[in-house]
Protein backbone atom coordinates (compact mmCIF):
# COMPACT_ATOMS: atom_id res chain seq x y z
CA UNK A 1 0.00 0.00 0.00
CA UNK A 2 1.04 3.35 -0.61
CA UNK A 3 1.61 5.82 1.96
CA UNK A 4 1.43 9.52 2.42
CA UNK A 5 4.01 12.16 2.20
CA UNK A 6 5.71 12.58 5.53
CA UNK A 7 6.50 15.97 6.02
CA UNK A 8 6.57 17.15 10.27
CA UNK A 9 8.89 15.94 12.52
CA UNK A 10 9.17 16.19 16.23
CA UNK A 11 12.00 16.72 18.69
CA UNK A 12 11.69 16.61 22.63
CA UNK A 13 14.15 18.50 24.02
CA UNK A 14 12.75 19.04 27.46
CA UNK A 15 14.59 16.49 29.17
CA UNK A 16 17.12 17.73 32.27
CA UNK A 17 20.66 16.26 31.09
CA UNK A 18 21.21 14.72 34.39
CA UNK A 19 23.67 12.66 33.12
CA UNK A 20 25.77 15.25 31.71
CA UNK A 21 25.74 17.97 34.92
CA UNK A 22 27.40 20.15 36.01
CA UNK A 23 27.52 21.25 32.05
CA UNK A 24 23.96 21.25 31.79
CA UNK A 25 23.12 22.98 35.06
CA UNK A 26 22.55 26.12 33.33
CA UNK A 27 22.11 25.14 29.41
CA UNK A 28 20.37 22.58 27.33
CA UNK A 29 22.05 19.51 26.79
CA UNK A 30 21.17 19.95 23.18
CA UNK A 31 23.31 22.76 23.42
CA UNK A 32 26.52 21.56 24.09
CA UNK A 33 28.48 21.57 20.85
CA UNK A 34 30.02 18.54 18.79
CA UNK A 35 32.81 19.82 17.34
CA UNK A 36 31.43 23.33 16.36
CA UNK A 37 28.09 22.87 16.20
CA UNK A 38 25.17 22.54 18.87
CA UNK A 39 24.24 18.19 19.23
CA UNK A 40 20.60 19.43 18.30
CA UNK A 41 21.51 20.87 14.72
CA UNK A 42 22.72 17.72 13.79
CA UNK A 43 19.33 16.23 14.48
CA UNK A 44 17.39 19.35 12.82
CA UNK A 45 20.17 18.66 9.93
CA UNK A 46 19.18 15.11 9.44
CA UNK A 47 15.19 16.02 9.57
CA UNK A 48 15.51 18.86 6.89
CA UNK A 49 17.56 16.66 4.79
CA UNK A 50 14.94 13.77 5.03
CA UNK A 51 12.15 16.05 3.87
CA UNK A 52 10.91 17.25 6.80
CA UNK A 53 9.74 20.62 6.26
CA UNK A 54 7.97 21.82 10.02
CA UNK A 55 9.53 20.44 12.89
CA UNK A 56 7.84 21.14 16.47
CA UNK A 57 10.44 21.01 19.44
CA UNK A 58 8.90 20.35 22.15
CA UNK A 59 10.70 23.14 25.53
CA UNK A 60 10.36 22.94 28.82
CA UNK A 61 12.11 25.65 31.65
CA UNK A 62 15.40 26.56 31.01
CA UNK A 63 15.77 25.72 27.33
CA UNK A 64 15.23 29.45 25.25
CA UNK A 65 18.72 28.98 24.25
CA UNK A 66 17.73 26.67 21.32
CA UNK A 67 14.84 28.80 20.41
CA UNK A 68 17.68 31.84 20.50
CA UNK A 69 19.87 29.94 18.54
CA UNK A 70 16.98 28.26 15.41
CA UNK A 71 16.19 32.83 15.32
CA UNK A 72 17.90 35.47 13.37
CA UNK A 73 20.80 36.87 15.87
CA UNK A 74 20.43 40.70 14.05
CA UNK A 75 23.00 42.22 16.04
CA UNK A 76 25.69 39.50 15.23
CA UNK A 77 24.47 39.59 11.90
CA UNK A 78 25.01 43.66 11.22
CA UNK A 79 28.68 43.36 12.74
CA UNK A 80 29.58 40.34 10.72
CA UNK A 81 28.70 42.56 7.77
CA UNK A 82 30.22 45.45 8.38
CA UNK A 83 33.09 43.63 9.29
CA UNK A 84 32.54 42.00 5.73
CA UNK A 85 33.03 38.40 7.21
CA UNK A 86 30.43 36.62 4.24
CA UNK A 87 31.57 33.49 5.06
CA UNK A 88 30.66 33.77 8.78
CA UNK A 89 27.68 36.02 7.70
CA UNK A 90 26.61 32.89 5.73
CA UNK A 91 26.93 30.29 8.36
CA UNK A 92 24.96 32.34 11.01
CA UNK A 93 21.64 33.58 8.40
CA UNK A 94 21.45 30.02 7.00
CA UNK A 95 20.91 28.29 10.57
CA UNK A 96 18.12 30.79 11.19
CA UNK A 97 16.25 29.76 7.84
CA UNK A 98 16.95 26.30 8.39
CA UNK A 99 13.52 24.97 9.17
CA UNK A 100 9.77 26.28 9.98
CA UNK A 101 10.50 25.33 14.01
CA UNK A 102 7.54 25.48 16.23
CA UNK A 103 7.66 25.31 19.87
CA UNK A 104 5.59 23.99 22.70
CA UNK A 105 6.26 23.73 26.32
CA UNK A 106 5.62 20.58 27.94
CA UNK A 107 5.08 21.88 31.82
CA UNK A 108 5.70 18.60 33.70
CA UNK A 109 8.30 16.39 32.57
CA UNK A 110 5.90 13.64 32.84
CA UNK A 111 8.55 10.93 30.40
CA UNK A 112 9.24 10.75 26.59
CA UNK A 113 5.79 9.52 25.81
CA UNK A 114 3.71 12.23 27.40
CA UNK A 115 6.17 14.88 25.36
CA UNK A 116 5.13 13.27 22.27
CA UNK A 117 1.11 13.57 23.33
CA UNK A 118 2.28 16.99 23.16
CA UNK A 119 2.34 17.69 19.32
CA UNK A 120 -0.98 16.27 18.55
CA UNK A 121 -2.18 19.62 17.63
CA UNK A 122 0.87 20.36 15.93
CA UNK A 123 0.55 16.94 13.54
CA UNK A 124 -2.83 17.39 13.30
CA UNK A 125 -3.67 13.57 11.83
CA UNK A 126 -0.75 13.26 9.45
CA UNK A 127 2.13 10.65 9.95
CA UNK A 128 5.52 11.78 11.87
CA UNK A 129 8.73 11.50 12.61
CA UNK A 130 10.19 11.27 16.25
CA UNK A 131 13.84 12.10 16.67
CA UNK A 132 15.77 12.25 20.01
CA UNK A 133 18.16 14.82 19.80
CA UNK A 134 20.43 12.69 21.99
CA UNK A 135 20.88 10.09 19.34
CA UNK A 136 23.50 11.13 16.59
CA UNK A 137 23.42 9.06 13.31
CA UNK A 138 26.23 9.63 11.05
CA UNK A 139 25.29 8.00 7.69
CA UNK A 140 25.91 8.74 3.98
CA UNK A 141 22.13 9.23 3.63
CA UNK A 142 20.05 10.71 6.37
CA UNK A 143 18.87 7.32 8.32
CA UNK A 144 15.63 9.04 8.72
CA UNK A 145 15.34 9.79 5.13
CA UNK A 146 16.00 5.77 4.33
CA UNK A 147 12.86 5.34 6.92
CA UNK A 148 10.90 7.39 5.28
CA UNK A 149 11.30 6.21 2.31
CA UNK A 150 9.76 2.63 3.62
CA UNK A 151 7.35 4.51 4.91
CA UNK A 152 5.86 6.10 1.74
CA UNK A 153 6.17 2.81 0.21
CA UNK A 154 4.41 0.63 3.34
CA UNK A 155 2.43 3.11 5.43
CA UNK A 156 3.41 1.38 8.35
CA UNK A 157 4.64 2.79 11.47
CA UNK A 158 8.31 2.39 12.12
CA UNK A 159 11.21 2.72 14.82
CA UNK A 160 15.18 2.73 14.46
CA UNK A 161 17.10 -0.47 16.31
CA UNK A 162 20.64 -1.31 17.17
CA UNK A 163 21.98 -3.99 18.60
CA UNK A 164 23.96 -3.86 21.46
CA UNK A 165 26.07 -5.69 24.02
CA UNK A 166 23.26 -7.33 26.16
CA UNK A 167 24.23 -6.54 29.24
CA UNK A 168 23.35 -3.19 28.61
CA UNK A 169 20.09 -3.80 27.37
CA UNK A 170 18.91 -1.94 30.27
CA UNK A 171 19.63 1.42 29.31
CA UNK A 172 17.41 1.08 26.88
CA UNK A 173 14.09 0.36 25.12
CA UNK A 174 13.96 -3.18 23.24
CA UNK A 175 12.20 -4.85 20.78
CA UNK A 176 11.43 -8.79 20.37
CA UNK A 177 10.84 -8.73 16.49
CA UNK A 178 10.83 -11.18 13.46
CA UNK A 179 13.21 -10.64 11.03
CA UNK A 180 11.34 -9.79 7.28
CA UNK A 181 14.54 -8.60 5.68
CA UNK A 182 17.39 -7.25 5.57
CA UNK A 183 17.74 -5.02 8.81
CA UNK A 184 14.17 -5.04 8.93
CA UNK A 185 11.87 -6.70 11.33
CA UNK A 186 8.49 -7.16 12.37
CA UNK A 187 8.19 -5.88 16.01
CA UNK A 188 6.00 -8.08 18.28
CA UNK A 189 6.43 -7.11 21.55
CA UNK A 190 8.31 -3.82 23.46
CA UNK A 191 9.66 -3.29 26.85
CA UNK A 192 11.88 -0.51 28.10
CA UNK A 193 14.77 -0.51 30.13
CA UNK A 194 14.30 -4.41 30.85
CA UNK A 195 16.69 -6.40 32.88
CA UNK A 196 19.53 -8.27 30.96
CA UNK A 197 17.33 -11.91 31.83
CA UNK A 198 14.20 -10.05 30.84
CA UNK A 199 15.19 -8.81 27.58
CA UNK A 200 13.45 -10.05 24.19
CA UNK A 201 16.76 -9.54 22.35
CA UNK A 202 19.65 -7.26 22.00
CA UNK A 203 18.50 -4.90 19.67
CA UNK A 204 17.90 -1.40 21.46
CA UNK A 205 15.51 1.38 20.16
CA UNK A 206 16.97 4.10 18.67
CA UNK A 207 15.67 7.79 18.80
CA UNK A 208 14.17 7.86 14.88
CA UNK A 209 10.55 6.82 15.15
CA UNK A 210 7.83 6.88 12.58
CA UNK A 211 4.55 7.52 14.16
CA UNK A 212 1.11 7.68 13.18
CA UNK A 213 -2.04 9.67 15.12
CA UNK A 214 -3.62 6.58 16.23
CA UNK A 215 -0.14 6.72 18.62
CA UNK A 216 -2.54 9.48 20.58
CA UNK A 217 -5.41 7.75 22.36
CA UNK A 218 -3.05 4.77 23.37
CA UNK A 219 -1.00 7.37 25.15
CA UNK A 220 -3.59 9.22 26.74
CA UNK A 221 -4.52 5.91 28.26
CA UNK A 222 -0.72 5.00 29.11
CA UNK A 223 -0.26 4.77 32.75
CA UNK A 224 3.58 5.91 34.08
CA UNK A 225 6.12 2.78 33.38
CA UNK A 226 9.86 2.55 34.07
CA UNK A 227 11.06 5.25 36.39
CA UNK A 228 7.31 6.36 37.08
CA UNK A 229 7.24 8.31 33.41
CA UNK A 230 4.85 7.77 30.78
CA UNK A 231 6.60 6.06 28.11
CA UNK A 232 6.36 5.68 24.36
CA UNK A 233 8.00 1.72 24.59
CA UNK A 234 4.49 1.35 26.52
CA UNK A 235 2.16 3.09 23.85
CA UNK A 236 3.81 1.05 20.71
CA UNK A 237 3.79 -1.95 22.98
CA UNK A 238 0.10 -1.32 23.32
CA UNK A 239 -0.45 -0.35 19.60
CA UNK A 240 1.37 -3.26 17.87
CA UNK A 241 -1.58 -5.36 18.88
CA UNK A 242 -3.35 -4.17 16.39
CA UNK A 243 -0.70 -2.27 13.86
CA UNK A 244 1.88 -3.42 11.94
CA UNK A 245 5.31 -1.70 13.51
CA UNK A 246 8.45 -2.34 11.73
CA UNK A 247 12.18 -1.84 13.01
CA UNK A 248 14.67 -0.45 10.90
CA UNK A 249 18.08 -1.42 11.48
CA UNK A 250 20.17 1.44 11.50
CA UNK A 251 23.11 1.53 8.87
CA UNK A 252 25.08 4.61 10.31
CA UNK A 253 27.65 5.15 13.17
CA UNK A 254 25.39 6.09 16.16
CA UNK A 255 26.35 7.87 19.32
CA UNK A 256 24.33 8.67 22.67
CA UNK A 257 25.49 12.04 23.07
CA UNK A 258 23.48 11.95 26.59
CA UNK A 259 26.21 10.49 28.76
CA UNK A 260 30.17 11.93 29.19
CA UNK A 261 31.77 9.24 27.28
CA UNK A 262 29.12 9.11 24.37
CA UNK A 263 29.53 12.63 24.01
CA UNK A 264 33.66 12.44 24.49
CA UNK A 265 33.44 9.73 21.20
CA UNK A 266 30.94 11.35 19.14
CA UNK A 267 32.89 14.78 19.64
CA UNK A 268 36.73 12.93 18.74
CA UNK A 269 34.73 10.75 15.53
CA UNK A 270 33.01 13.85 14.05
CA UNK A 271 36.44 15.77 14.51
CA UNK A 272 38.16 13.39 12.84
CA UNK A 273 35.97 13.53 9.83
CA UNK A 274 36.80 17.19 9.44
CA UNK A 275 39.23 17.80 6.86
CA UNK A 276 40.91 20.72 8.47
CA UNK A 277 41.55 18.89 12.12
CA UNK A 278 41.65 15.08 11.37
CA UNK A 279 45.51 15.09 10.94
CA UNK A 280 46.49 17.22 13.79
CA UNK A 281 43.56 15.70 16.11
CA UNK A 282 44.86 11.51 14.77
CA UNK A 283 48.45 13.21 15.88
CA UNK A 284 47.34 14.14 19.00
CA UNK A 285 45.44 11.49 20.11
CA UNK A 286 48.50 9.19 19.10
CA UNK A 287 50.97 11.22 21.21
CA UNK A 288 48.47 11.15 23.96
CA UNK A 289 47.77 7.51 24.01
CA UNK A 290 51.16 6.65 23.74
CA UNK A 291 52.60 8.82 26.78
CA UNK A 292 49.49 7.43 28.82
CA UNK A 293 50.53 3.85 27.58
CA UNK A 294 54.45 4.88 28.36
CA UNK A 295 53.03 6.07 31.99
CA UNK A 296 50.84 3.16 32.83
CA UNK A 297 53.96 0.52 31.92
CA UNK A 298 56.29 2.69 34.38
CA UNK A 299 53.85 2.70 37.27
CA UNK A 300 53.24 -0.97 36.85
CA UNK A 301 56.76 -1.57 36.51
CA UNK A 302 57.67 0.32 39.65
C1 LIG B 1 14.54 6.76 25.27
C2 LIG B 1 13.50 5.66 25.03
C3 LIG B 1 14.18 4.32 24.85
C4 LIG B 1 15.20 4.41 23.72
C5 LIG B 1 16.19 5.56 23.97
C6 LIG B 1 17.07 5.80 22.77
O1 LIG B 1 15.14 6.52 26.52
O2 LIG B 1 12.59 5.63 26.11
O3 LIG B 1 13.23 3.34 24.54
O4 LIG B 1 15.90 3.18 23.61
O5 LIG B 1 15.49 6.80 24.23
O6 LIG B 1 18.03 6.78 23.02
P1 LIG B 1 16.06 7.63 27.28
O7 LIG B 1 17.43 7.50 26.71
O8 LIG B 1 15.44 8.96 27.01
O9 LIG B 1 16.01 7.24 28.72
Amino acid sequence: MEGCKLSKGVIPVAGFGTRLLPATKAQPKEMLPLVDKPAIQYVVEEATSSGIESLLLITGRGKRAIEDYFDYSIELEEELESQDKKELLHLVRQIGNMAQIFYVRQKLQRGLGDAIYCSREFVNGSPFAVLLADDIIEDEGPELKQMINLFERTDEMMLAVHPVPPESVSQWGVIKGEKIGEGLFQVTDLVEKPAPEEAPSNLAIVGRYILKPTIFPVLANTPPGKGGEIQLTDALRTLVKEERILAWQIRGNYFGVGDKLGYLKANIALALKRKELSSQLRDFLQEILSTTEEKRNHEEGD
